[in-house]
């Protein structure tokens, strides 16, 4: 099987009930794409969205390691399949920063996301500091073999490699340069897992409708976990196009 190629939206903490428009739209138009469609809304939005969307595959941005109980505020795997949602990402850059999450607390999130059905968007990333100590093939190697369970497979598993000074800042990395972590990545997952060779491996980072062809030619790259360029159809379709 070879990798499935994915167009992944993550709307972070943007958008209502009015944006769910978007999920029309994308639709519409790419009933046909070449590609699985999957948008990661707030989690509010998570089941309107899931009720809306035909053809698109709907997310959550995280979940709680524990499949139910005493965690106020917290969402779990469970809730989240329960909601109408197949994904969810687990580890973006996002959450190790602003909740702390370190790789054994993905791992462990990813565990449960895996026991309640969903298919985990796993992410890695350097900081710019790493990359100009030249310590990025180091830094992925190990958040890969801290944050990716044991129970992973290219069935329920896809990594997102998204270097964390590309986030949000309209700056990429060369093409070199990715292609250089994803051909890391595709050798540990395929040297890790019976079928990890097949695993989809995502860019992400100042993915846009003017460079997603560029960046989705790099050998090893399947697909895009995309921010800001998913929030509007018509920044995201062109981008689903293009893979
Ligand atoms: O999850 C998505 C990434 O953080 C990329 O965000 O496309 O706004 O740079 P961005």
């Amino acid at each position: 099987m070879a990798p499935r190629k994915l167009a992944a939206g993550n709307w972070k903490m943007n958008g209502d009930l009015a944006a769910l428009e978007q999920i029309d739209i994308l639709a519409r138009d790419h009933a046909a794409a070449n590609c699985d469609v999957l948008i990661c809304p707030p989690a509010l939005l998570v089941h309107p969205m899931a009720e809306r969307a035909t053809g698109i595959a709907v997310g959550g941005q995280d979940c709680h390691h524990a499949a139910s109980g005493a965690h106020t505020g917290d969402i779990s795997a469970e809730q989240l399949r329960d909601a109408g949602a197949s994904h969810v990402i687990i580890g973006h850059s996002e959450r190790r920063t602003d909740h702390g999450e370190t790789d054994e607390m993905v791992a462990a999130k990813a565990v449960a996301a895996h026991q309640a059905g969903l298919t985990t968007i796993i992410c890695v990333g350097e900081t710019e500091a790493q990359r100009d100590a030249g310590e990025t093939l180091d830094v992925i190697a190990s958040q890969l073999a801290g944050s990716v369970p044991d129970c992973a497979s290219a069935k329920n598993t896809v990594v997102a490699y998204e270097p964390i000074w590309a986030i949000g800042t309209g700056r990429t990395p060369t093409t070199d340069q990715i292609a250089e972590v994803h051909a890391l990545m595709r050798r540990l997952m395929a040297e890790r897992f019976g079928d990890g060779a097949d695993l989809s491996l995502l860019y992400g980072g100042s993915v846009k409708p003017g460079n997603a062809a560029e960046i989705f030619a790099i050998a090893d790259v399947d697909g895009a976990l995309v921010g800001g360029a998913s929030l509007k159809a018509s920044d995201f379709g062109p981008i689903v196009s293009a893979l």
